[in-house]
């Protein structure tokens, strides 16, 4: 059995994960925890080169659906052989930005493709693991297209239209309403204060 915790954040683009996850990280530190940040997909060399393919806006050809779905999931696998259960085993408290809550929302609510596909690939990649915890920071996609779009160039799915997003914002929210004891949904349009607040108070529980 791990020993150490397993924390994801999920979101729209624009939702400010990456703000939360170094709060968290200086949090966890700050409470004398062991703490390692990796994300999805990538996380280890092979996964952030298949991050590269299924991100780049510039592919030599249309990526299907279901060859992203297995891309996303041929990354995981990588990901979690050569580093989420190492680190798990090894008393790490594991923050992912994003896991496999994400792959429902984008390549189910989004793309449109059959859940039960996902849960079958989840079962043969991912066994029984499932986060202690997944912080879901929930965001009008009109906002966050707007924010993550300042940022710079667009990788292939900030090309998406916010009909897309919005799609992926209701895949989370009935996800964590169907899984209250795992997810803690925070709203991501309060101040950055009121966010960190929400986070510590969660990882307080914790
Ligand atoms: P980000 O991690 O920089 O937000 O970008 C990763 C993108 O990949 C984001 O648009 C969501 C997408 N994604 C999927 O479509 N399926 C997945 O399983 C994961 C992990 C990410």
């Amino acid at each position: 059995m791990p020993s150490g915790k397993f924390i994801t954040i999920e979101g729209i683009e624009g939702a400010g994960k990456s703000t939360a996850i170094k709060y968290i990280e200086a949090y966890l530190l700050s409470q004398g925890k062991k703490v390692l940040l990796t994300r999805e997909p990538g996380g280890t060399p092979v996964a952030e080169e298949i991050r590269q393919l299924v991100l780049s806006p510039n592919t030599k050809e249309v990526i299907d659906s279901k060859a992203e779905l297995l891309l996303m999931f041929a990354g995981r696998a990588q990901h979690l052989a050569r580093l989420i259960l190492p680190a798990l085993s090894a008393g790490n408290w594991l923050v992912c930005d994003r896991f496999v809550d994400a792959t429902y929302a984008y390549q189910c609510a989004g793309r449109g493709l059959a859940e039960k596909w996902v849960a079958l690939l989840e079962e043969f990649v991912v066994g029984s693991l499932r986060p202690d915890l997944t912080l879901l920071l929930d965001l009008d996609p009109a906002l966050g297209l707007a924010r993550s779009r300042r940022r710079g160039p667009q990788d292939r799915f900030e090309k998406e239209k916010v009909a897309f997003f919005e799609k992926v914002r209701q895949s989370y929210l009935e996800r964590a309403q169907r899984e209250p004891n795992r997810f803690c949904v925070i709203d991501a349009s309060q101040s950055l204060l009121t966010v960190q607040d929400d986070l510590r108070r969660i990882l307080e529980k914790l």
